[in-house]
């Protein structure tokens, strides 16, 4: 994982408060792309651009950071497994899809990633592929019309190939 310890640790971020031209009213892009690098926004980073910005403090980007359900205040997996959760899904087996994979993969509580680093999983609303239902996505990728059974064979799958 990606740590944020020694001054060059942080050029990245200092690229993308250039890029954005250190503008408070870029912060959500900023924080986008801060999030693209490290799959989420870790504690330092939310300091420092906090403290980078005129007119923004830590406290205040961190608030931003919680605020939208986009940002992630915690590592995410490698692979990041969403389980849709919206009406049509629902009504057709998403919660045993993700009780299977929650199973699979117990976490600590009030966690989303498993310790290794491998997986973390979230249950979103609609994909917009209701027709799909019960849709799951893993990095992107669209499965549908998934079952519990189903869903374990792919995560089989991705657990074999990073043996
Ligand atoms: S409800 Fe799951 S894709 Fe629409």
């Amino acid at each position: 994982m990606l740590e944020l310890k020694t001054p060059s640790d942080f050029e990245k971020i200092d690229e993308i408060l250039k890029e954005c031209e250190y503008k408070k009213t870029n912060l959500i892009t900023i924080l986008q792309k801060v999030q693209a690098i490290y799959r989420y926004l870790p504690q330092e980073a939310i300091e420092y651009i906090g403290n980078k910005i005129d007119g923004l403090s830590p406290a205040t980007v961190w608030g931003v950071a919680t605020f939208y359900a986009q940002f992630s205040l915690e590592p995410k997996g490698k692979y990041e497994i969403k389980v849709c959760d919206g009406t049509a899904c629902h009504v057709r087996g998403s919660m045993p899809v993700l009780e299977a994979i929650k199973n699979k993969l117990p976490m600590e509580k009030g966690k989303m990633t498993t310790s290794d680093g491998l997986f973390s999983v979230e249950t979103v609303s609609c994909l917009g592929a209701c027709s799909l239902a019960p849709a799951v996505v893993i990095n992107g990728k669209v499965y549908p019309k998934m079952t519990p059974d189903a869903v374990l064979i792919i995560i089989d799958t991705l657990m074999k190939e990073n043996e």
